[in-house]
């Protein structure tokens, strides 16, 4: 089948993923693989921004990423994934794209200022954290990637790949293709206390949690306050178990709506009905991770692999580059 276009899209690595990281944005890798020529990186530079101080633990966060990615449907023969620091190339291409954005631009980057404020760095960002969006742009340009399926907190670093891409493209020539982001319809899933999903806050499913685990979590998941025991009247709409059911559960949500709002349906039973309905969907993916997690060597030659399919791509768009700059 004839490609549509060239994908590449990535993750920091921070182990186990959760079932946000799922629905924002793996889902769609796994969707669009057929369609696409994907690439995966696993962006172990990107870990440095906020994280410097501890590398040795990059390495086994990125294979149990890794293990999450392929356990959930990513075939790595057919989307080569690697890890970003074993292709250079990335980081010289970063180096050229950022002559080509101004400091005031970087400042003004939602997604990075939101970060800024939560770890309380604004007077102290490091050069590299404020630069890393175009870090990102080299790493989706340099597959000349036409789409990047991303979580909606990542697509301000699309948008600046596209102006880098055309800043590059019209002072010395058209090299890059103007890529688009693409966003999964549940693009945001809240964590269980209704926050955002994020591994520090502890409010988190992983996609490798086991059945009980799953179920003690959602237990303690608020859901709509004014409903305080079964006969109350609650409202779905502000109800975090309720987007759950939208996502696992799609089926049964008019019925389950009803219930919610007529009091008939309890939180507790609603709970275990959507605890059903993710341990089943999880079910195939569990699988899979256990038989990986005891074939971690595999998984370092499947990256080995991806590795000397991407440095084919990224050094031949090195080429390219150069010779539009008539550089060297
Ligand atoms: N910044 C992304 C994150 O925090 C990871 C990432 C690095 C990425 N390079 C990328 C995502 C290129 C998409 C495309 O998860």
């Amino acid at each position: 089948m004839s490609k549509k276009g060239n994908i590449l899209s990535g993750m920091r690595p921070s182990g186990k993923l959760h079932l946000g990281n799922y629905v924002g944005a793996l889902e769609n890798w796994v969707a669009l693989q057929d369609q696409y020529q994907n690439y995966h990186l696993v962006a172990d530079w990107h870990v440095l921004t906020t994280n410097a101080t501890q590398p040795e633990k990059i390495f086994q966060d990125s294979i149990d990423m890794v293990i999450d990615w392929i356990g959930a449907g990513l075939d790595p023969s057919k989307s080569p994934m690697f890890i970003q620091s074993k292709i250079k190339e990335h980081a010289e291409l970063h180096l050229l794209f950022s002559m080509l954005v101004t400091v005031n631009r970087l400042e003004r980057n939602p997604t990075v200022k939101e970060q800024a404020k939560e770890l309380h760095l604004e007077a102290i960002m490091s050069y590299g954290h404020l630069g890393y969006p175009v870090l990102q742009a080299a790493d989706i340009l340099i597959y000349k990637a036409n789409l990047v399926p991303v979580g909606e907190d990542q697509a301000p670093h699309v948008e600046l790949t596209r102006e880098i891409a055309r800043r590059f493209n019209k002072l010395y020539g058209n090299v890059f293709p103007i890529p688009e982001v693409k966003l999964t319809s549940f693009s945001r899933l809240p964590g269980t206390d209704g926050k955002k999903m994020s591994k520090s806050v502890g409010n988190i499913i992983l996609l490798s949690d086991e059945p009980d685990v799953i179920l003690k979590t959602l237990r303690k998941a608020v859901t709509d306050p004014q409903k305080v025991r079964k006969g109350d009247p609650g409202r779905p709409d502000v109800c975090l178990i309720f987007n759950y059911h939208e996502k696992f559960n799609s089926d049964e949500t008019g019925k389950i709506a009803q219930g919610c709002r007529s009091g008939a349906l309890g939180c507790v039973e609603c709970k275990e009905n959507l605890g059903k309905k993710l341990i089943d969907f999880l079910e195939p993916f569990r699988k899979n991770f256990k038989y990986y997690d005891n074939r971690r060597d595999d998984i370092i030659d499947i990256l080995k692999d991806g590795e000397k399919k991407a440095r084919e791509v990224a050094q031949e768009t090195m080429s390219d580059v150069y010779e539009a700059m008539n550089f060297g």
